[in-house]
């Protein structure tokens, strides 16, 4: 099960990487805002920061760009910035003609925005390297995602797609374990969502007992 950080903050990517040990990277519009740099100030660093490593990032052309001709050569510009990009492009029609051609041309897109089996079968009989349901903002609806996703597992299991599944936009510890449950590649989440993925009261509290113990008893020497 691999772990992408969902960030454009270059110093969250650094210490997610080291302690960790995240797989790779997905960013979006909101999160460069969030950072408050320019958006291709962002993808530069990104190219730059990890040019020694074999480390996946996601970048996302023009979200305006509406036709498969100008995605196409947007893609293609970003793309040549570093080895480790995979260009985000969205699942509508268009999106995946762009897709299809890409990845001919051995582009590797990660194709993004999916919210169904039928266009995530599409996203996997045209090859892209990886296909992103964004299960959270469906769950934060009262959606349970779990149905769509063992299908989608299933789906691609069943022809034997290499297009990895990024289940993303993940928002608690459950999601994430839930996805690696049902058999997808890949989660990506915020940094937030990881760090308290990895903490739990009773954890503290167990703690607390055994160094209340520790205390309480003669340790003697080593
Ligand atoms: C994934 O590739 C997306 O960037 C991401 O999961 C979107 O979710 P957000 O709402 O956390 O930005």
């Amino acid at each position: 099960m691999k772990y992408f950080l969902d960030s454009a903050k270059i110093e969250e990517i650094k210490y997610a990487k080291e302690n960790w040990g995240i797989d790779g990277v997905t960013s979006n519009p909101k999160h460069v805002k969030r950072s408050g740099k320019k958006f291709f100030t962002v993808v530069r660093e990104f190219a730059e920061t990890f040019k020694e490593d074999d480390f996946p990032i996601s970048v996302e052309i023009d979200p305006h760009i509406m036709k498969a001709e100008k995605m196409i050569s947007e893609a293609k510009k970003i793309a040549k910035l570093s080895h480790n990009f995979a260009i985000k492009i969205p699942c509508n029609e268009q999106g995946l003609i762009a897709t299809r051609k890409l990845v001919e041309d051995g582009i590797r897109v990660n194709v993004t925005l999916v919210f169904s089996t039928s266009q995530a079968l599409q996203v996997g009989r045209i090859g892209a390297a990886y296909c992103s349901p964004f299960i959270g903002w469906q769950e934060a609806s009262g959606v349970d995602c779990s149905q769509f996703l063992s299908d989608l597992v299933k789906i691609y299991q069943n022809y034997e797609f290499d297009t990895e599944i990024i289940v993303a936009a993940l928002r608690n510890g459950k999601q994430i374990a839930n996805t690696a449950a049902l058999g997808a590649d890949i989660t990506t989440a915020g940094f937030d969502v990881y760090k308290e993925s990895f903490e739990h009261p009773f954890t503290d509290k167990g703690l607390k007992i055994f160094q209340d113990a520790w205390d309480e008893t003669d340790i003697g020497e080593l």
